[in-house]
């Protein structure tokens, strides 16, 4: 998308003021180029809805299907002015992941939002790609949260992947959101990261420092002079024991498995990101980080 390269065009002096201009232009540009869909992650005002969609698209998700409400729409005449809205089923979840879904509804409604089908396509790496990535990292920290591990096993990351997808689809996401965005149920279980209880992470890792850079992120600054990115970059490095190599001054990783290494134990660290903020502020950290590596290139 052409508002991604003028982002990335924006690393020189005028970052701030350029950075403000860009994205104005490229929401713009996606109001001009959509003009008929809900802005992604935004409800509809009630003015223009005959009756508010908030208590359709925002319900609690439970295991049970037989709790799952209806869309309220069905029957219903369309408001004139939009486009249908993805309808919604109750989603075949495998029973296997002993998560309580509805806990984490408003992150997995916003993430199918973001993700819906007719969106995915021309949207589908700037703003689904984020929210679906942000939505596991919530996931892992909160499945994660009474226990004493950052991961999950490899089992029950796939049935919970399953269902993650399943509830996902249901609310009118694209199915083929793991390959669009190149995730897998293994990037629940810290793959090949040696650190993933949370004793070892916490003596490895200058927790204060991490939790102090990115509870709050702020979008102008973390993308021009990131604090929360590093922060979690050296955490990952610590807990994945790789020593670095020092060459042109530059410290470099380069490879292949250690680099397999650091971005499997990045997860980790998010994971323990996630246990420590409320869902909205993880989330909303979790987005603007990757936007600005989407924008960065
Ligand atoms: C799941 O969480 C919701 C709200 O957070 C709560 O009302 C419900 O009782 C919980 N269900 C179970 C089975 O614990
Ligand atoms: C889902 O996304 C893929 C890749 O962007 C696209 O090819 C496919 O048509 C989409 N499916 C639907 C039903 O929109
Ligand atoms: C983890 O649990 C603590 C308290 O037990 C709670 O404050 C926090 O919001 C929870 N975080 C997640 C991601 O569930
Ligand atoms: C998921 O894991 C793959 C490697 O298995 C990695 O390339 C990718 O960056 C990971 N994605 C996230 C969001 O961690
Ligand atoms: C952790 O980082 C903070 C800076 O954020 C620093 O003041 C403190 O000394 C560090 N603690 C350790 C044990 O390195």
């Amino acid at each position: 998308m052409t508002c991604v390269k003028i982002v990335s065009l924006l690393k020189g002096s005028f970052c701030h003021l350029l950075l403000v201009i860009a994205l104005w232009l490229c929401s713009y540009q996606n109001v001009v180029a959509l003009p008929l869909l809900p802005k992604p992650g935004q409800i509809p005002s009630t003015s223009e809805l005959p009756s508010s969609p908030d208590s359709a698209t925002f319900q609690p998700i439970e295991i049970s299907p037989t709790m799952i409400p209806h869309y309220p729409f069905h029957g219903e005449p369309l408001p004139p002015m939009y486009p249908s809205f993805p309808k919604t089923y109750d989603p075949v979840l495998t029973g296997r992941c002993p998560v309580n879904f509805s806990v984490i509804s408003s992150i997995t409604a916003k993430t199918a939002s973001d993700c819906t089908q007719s969106l995915s396509t021309v949207v589908g790496n700037v703003i689904c790609c984020p929210q679906f990535n942000s939505l596991l990292h919530v996931f892992q920290g909160f499945y994660s949260n009474h226990s004493d591990t950052l991961v999950l096993q490899n089992a029950v990351a796939d049935d919970c992947f399953k269902d993650i997808i399943s509830i996902l689809a249901s609310r009118g996401a694209n199915s083929s959101l793991s390959s669009m965005c190149s995730v897998k149920s293994s990037n629940l279980t810290g793959g090949s990261c040696p650190v993933k209880d949370i004793s070892t992470f916490e003596k490895a890792v200058n927790t204060s420092k991490l939790l102090e850079s990115c509870s709050t992120v702020d979008p102008l600054k973390e993308c021009c002079r990131p604090f929360c990115q590093p922060a979690i970059s050296e955490a990952a490095l610590q807990i994945s024991g790789i020593k670095m190599t020092l060459s042109d001054n530059k410290n470099i990783v380069e490879v292949p498995s250690e680099i397999d290494t650091l971005n499997d134990c990045k997860g980790v660290v998010y994971s323990w990101i996630a246990r420590k903020l409320r869902f909205e502020d993880a989330n909303t950290a979790f987005r603007l980080l990757s936007s600005c590596k989407v924008n960065k290139g």
